[in-house]
């Protein structure tokens, strides 16, 4: 287990994404994953309020304050995430009724961009873990359709599992645009994918 381990550590440093994501002061490779689906999409402009959800160790955070000018943005996450410039942060469990009432207060008004990189702890066993991962995204995805507005923007990981049909079905009901999108500095041997969603048909 532990020799395991070690190669990954070892085969993660070696990671071309690793290394940029380190050199231009990124706390994660994540980060590359956020600059290169709005490269595709293009859905960050001036003056947005975004919501960040799994926020932890912050690199989306980063990326969405180096995109929007005067923007608004409140990242969550169950970890601790140390500060950002420009972001707000809430600990805690997005699916709670507690945390959601907080998001509610914090915006005051509808969101233009729902950002989810959520994922569980790995257990070891795929189908549970992307079955998790699952019902993170169907969170996300609820919280979105009640808090965003009629033009707004749902970007979530979604992994090729058990639940992905549902929520590409309730999503394409939902949104008038939606593309299933793998960037190519998210990792080829992943189950990960993202969903990216544009103008809510149904509230
Ligand atoms: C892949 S990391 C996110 C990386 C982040 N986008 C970045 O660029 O730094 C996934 C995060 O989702 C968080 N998470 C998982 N379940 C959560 C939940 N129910 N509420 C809030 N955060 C959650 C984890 O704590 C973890 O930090």
């Amino acid at each position: 287990m532990k020799k395991k381990s070690n190669n990954w550590v070892a085969k993660h440093k070696k990671d071309q994404f690793f290394k940029k994501s380190k050199i231009e002061g990124f706390r994660s490779r994540s980060a590359f994953k956020l600059i290169e689906m709005n490269k595709k999409f293009k859905f960050f402009k001036k003056n947005l309020s975004i919501l960040d959800l799994g926020s932890y160790p912050g690199g989306w955070s980063q990326v969405a304050n180096k995109e929007v000018i005067n923007g608004k943005i409140l990242a969550v996450d169950i970890k601790k995430m140390e500060k950002v410039d420009n972001v707000d942060f809430i600990k805690g469990d997005f699916g709670e009724k507690t945390i959601y009432n907080k998001i509610i207060f914090y915006f005051n008004n509808k969101v233009d961009v729902v950002l989810s990189d959520a994922a569980a702890n790995t257990t070891g066993n795929k189908t549970l873990d992307s079955y998790r991962t699952g019902e993170l995204c169907l969170n996300a995805f609820n919280l979105a359709k009640k808090i965003l507005n009629k033009d707004g923007i749902f970007l979530s990981k979604i992994f090729m599992g058990s639940t992905f049909k549902e929520i590409n079905k309730k999503a394409k009901m939902c949104f008038k645009k939606v593309v299933i999108y793998k960037p190519l500095s998210s990792k080829k041997e992943s189950k990960e994918i993202y969903i990216y969603c544009k103008g809510i048909l149904k509230i």
